[in-house]
């Protein structure tokens, strides 16, 4: 039992085997402002069916979360795009992993992103999935390292600005541990 659920931001949270954290964002920050960010979104696409991609794994957490809370008629679909490998620093330019499944001509795509840091993944999505005539395509970012920005990208939904530190939790990763965390902490090690 490590009890991570009930920390406050600014405390410590030992994890079995894993250091200590400083939690940036507590589970209940998180959970409520995904509930905002979700009636923004059953808002603006009231009417519509859009489809949320999320970007993979990082954006799992934040997909299923930000989809359960606009009660709209809509649909999944997951890509994966690789720079990072299993480390914390860019290893080469975006690669495109896997696909979505569906066409996604004609929709309105609402691309969902965990963490937008240098800009480069979520541009070269733009412009992957941008190519093939979307209806609209817009970008939903649970975090936003502002001062990471290399490349400029248009953000239309943020959940939280945040530094340059590197995050993990509700789905990010650090050499693919941390994503099961319930709130968004930075490792005490690095
Ligand atoms: P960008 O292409 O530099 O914007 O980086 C975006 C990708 O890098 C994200 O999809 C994450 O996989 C990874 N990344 C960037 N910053 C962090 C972080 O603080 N924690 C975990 N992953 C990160
Ligand atoms: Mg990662």
């Amino acid at each position: 039992m490590h009890g991570v659920t009930t920390e406050s931001q600014g405390a410590k949270a030992p994890l079995a085997g894993a250091g200590e954290l400083r939690v940036l964002l507590t589970a209940d920050q998180i959970a409520s402002r995904v509930r905002a960010l979700g009636l923004e979104i059953a808002r603006d696409y009231d009417g519509e069916r859009p489809l949320l991609v999320a970007v993979l794994k990082g954006a799992c957490m934040f997909q299923a979360d930000l989809a359960r809370a606009s009660a709209l008629d809509l649909e999944l679909d997951f890509l994966s795009v690789s720079s990072y490998g299993s480390d914390t620093t860019a290893q080469g330019p975006p690669r495109l992993i896997s696909d979505v499944r569906g066409d996604v001509a004609g929709r309105h795509v609402l691309l969902c992103e965990g963490v937008v840091d240098s800009g480069r993944t979520v541009s070269y999505i733009l412009d992957a999935l941008g190519s093939r005539r979307p209806a609209s395509l817009v970008v939903a970012a649970l975090l936003n390292k502002l001062p990471c920005r290399k490349i400029e990208v248009p953000l239309r939904y943020v959940g939280f600005s945040i530094g340059a530190d590197f995050v993990v939790g509700y789905g990010l990763d650090r050499a693919e541990r941390y994503r099961n965390l319930p709130f968004i902490g930075i490792p005490e090690e690095m």
